[in-house]
């Protein structure tokens, strides 16, 4: 499962990809917002900046809700950088605009999926992610995970090859679960990510270790 990190924030893009774990990055019109860019010329510089951080997907998403503005915007981005994904909301344009990126060989992100039935819309129109939020449906005491399972289960059904690319991760055990599961690609905020690492019997361990490693070297200087 490939780890993409959902934040617009350079700084936690560069700390997630110090961690050698990185595959890629997503964005949306509130993580830009969150960290101050706004404007178009400096909203594509970031996406730049971004690229330039990260070696692999990052996913910029268009504002517009018309067709002809979506296409015209998905454009724009998809010519900044190699590795831009263009991400499209699940709407009647939108998913006519991925079927256009599609047949273009732009990548596509189709955002705010909610249901199969949109999961498989989005890989009709040959998206190349399909984003369930299941951090969202979770909110509203609707399974999240479930929907990655059901959409799993669809795509294979029929070979589709669009990737699930579970969002709206809020902790750890989503990602554990939506491994479990098979998603194609998680986005994570920055502090899940970290949340893995963490398990208290792996700090006790080493402690004991280095402190055993400790015990045998001093003893040793004692007995020369
Ligand atoms: C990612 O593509 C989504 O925009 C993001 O995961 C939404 O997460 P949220 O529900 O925490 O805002």
């Amino acid at each position: 499962m490939k780890f993409f990190i959902d934040t617009a924030s350079l700084q936690q893009i560069k700390e997630a990809q110090d961690l050698g774990i990185l595959d890629g990055v997503t964005t949306n019109p509130s993580l830009m917002a969150k960290e101050g860019i706004s404007g178009t010329d400096r909203v594509m510089k970031h996406y730049v900046d971004i690229c330039n951080i990260v070696d692999g997907d990052v996913s910029a998403e268009v504002i517009s809700t018309d067709y002809e503005g979506m296409v015209r915007e998905g454009d724009n981005l998809a010519a900044l950088h190699p590795n831009i994904t263009v991400k499209l909301p699940m709407t009647r344009n939108g998913v006519k605009a991925i079927k256009h990126f599609s047949d273009k060989g732009i990548k596509t992100n189709c955002t705010l999926v909610f249901s199969a039935g949109q999961a498989l819309l989005a890989a009709k129109a040959g998206a190349t992610y399909v984003s369930p939020f299941i951090g969202r449906l979770d909110d509203i005491s609707t399974d999240g995970v479930q929907l990655i399972e059901q959409i799993r289960v669809i795509y294979d059904n029929y070979g589709f090859d669009t990737q699930i690319l579970a969002a709206s991760i809020r902790h750890p055990m989503h990602i554990v679960q939506c491994a479990e599961v098979g998603a194609d690609v998680a986005t994570c905020p920055l502090s899940a990510i970290n949340a893995l690492f963490d398990h208290p019997l792996t700090t006790i361990g080493l402690e004991k270790f280095l402190a055993d490693h400790k015990k045998a070297a001093q003893q040793e200087a004692t007995a020369k």
